[in-house]
């Protein structure tokens, strides 16, 4: 990790990123309309290659109104086989280059059907579904504590915050708690009706290891899915990975649009 972060540090030089973005499927299109450096994943020690499609690999560093921002194009998924240290490696490093607010983004289904394909989703809560934990093993006592508290791994002011600046921008939004399954398949009619009773609102493949690791570093978390489509057996029609990046692209011009104005505001 020293070596990670002295590796960035260098190229990077005097610029200390004060948020860091993590950009879900479909959505990474925003670190490239702000981008003054990047950094290739496969050249920071300690980083897998990544190699996902739609999905770049790379950390982009920028000034977005008036902050220093860390953009993580491509993020690594339990389901490519990647460990749970892999998938949360790059948030330790953010957090070791000062990063202090994390907002974490995702493609997500809408379990509750009362939700509509193309709206987002301030993560209030989550559940971990996913069966295995990202702190298991050895403490980092540098980072966090052994038992940290999950109460509020999703600020409230953040959500706040981007209520606010929903309304302001008239996006459609939702608020709600997110289950994360590990994949790569998706889930049966039964899973999500399980799912609903637990609680949950929307379902995804990531971000929950992610805001697990940025909780017990002390970061603010913000999480905001993009719901792609109506989880399975909440509407007829089968899923398929081509309608999650159809939605999340008709949605990313709202999306840009709140994370530059977030930004200016955190
Ligand atoms: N389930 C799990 N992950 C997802 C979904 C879904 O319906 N849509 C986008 N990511």
């Amino acid at each position: 990790m020293e070596q990670a972060v002295k590796y960035i540090q260098e190229q990077i030089k005097d610029f200390k990123p004060q948020i860091g973005i993590i950009l879900g499927s479909g959505l990474g299109d925003f670190a490239d309309e702000h981008c003054s450096m990047v950094i290739p994943y496969k050249d920071i020690p300690g980083f897998e290659n990544s190699n996902v499609k739609g999905h770049k690999g790379q950390l982009v560093f920028a000034e977005i109104n008036g902050k220093n921002v860390v953009m993580m194009q491509g993020r690594y998924h339990f389901y490519e086989g990647h460990s749970m240290k892999t998938v949360t490696y790059p948030v330790k490093v953010m957090r070791k280059l000062g990063v202090e607010t994390l907002i974490i983004t995702n493609a997500a289904g809408a379990v509750d059907g009362s939700f509509i394909p193309g709206e987002l989703m301030f993560i209030t809560d989550h559940i971990n579904f996913m069966g295995t934990n990202p702190l298991i093993g050895l403490n980092d006592d540098s980072l966090g504590t052994r038992f940290p508290d999950m109460s509020e791994v999703y600020s409230k002011d953040l959500i706040d915050m981007a209520e606010d600046t929903a309304e302001a921008l008239s996006v459609e939004y939702q608020k709600g708690v997110y289950v994360a399954t590990t994949g790569p398949s998706y889930e049966s009619p039964a899973e999500i009706r399980m799912f609903r009773m637990l609680g949950a609102d929307a379902v995804g493949m990531s971000t929950v290891p992610e805001a697990i690791v940025a909780k017990w570093a002390g970061m603010n978390v913000l999480g905001i899915s993009c719901l792609t489509n109506y989880a399975a057996g909440i509407s007829d029609s089968p899923l398929n990975h081509q309608e999650v990046i159809e939605t999340a692209n008709r949605v990313k011009e709202n999306f840009k649009k709140l994370l530059a104005e977030l930004i200016k505001k955190i």
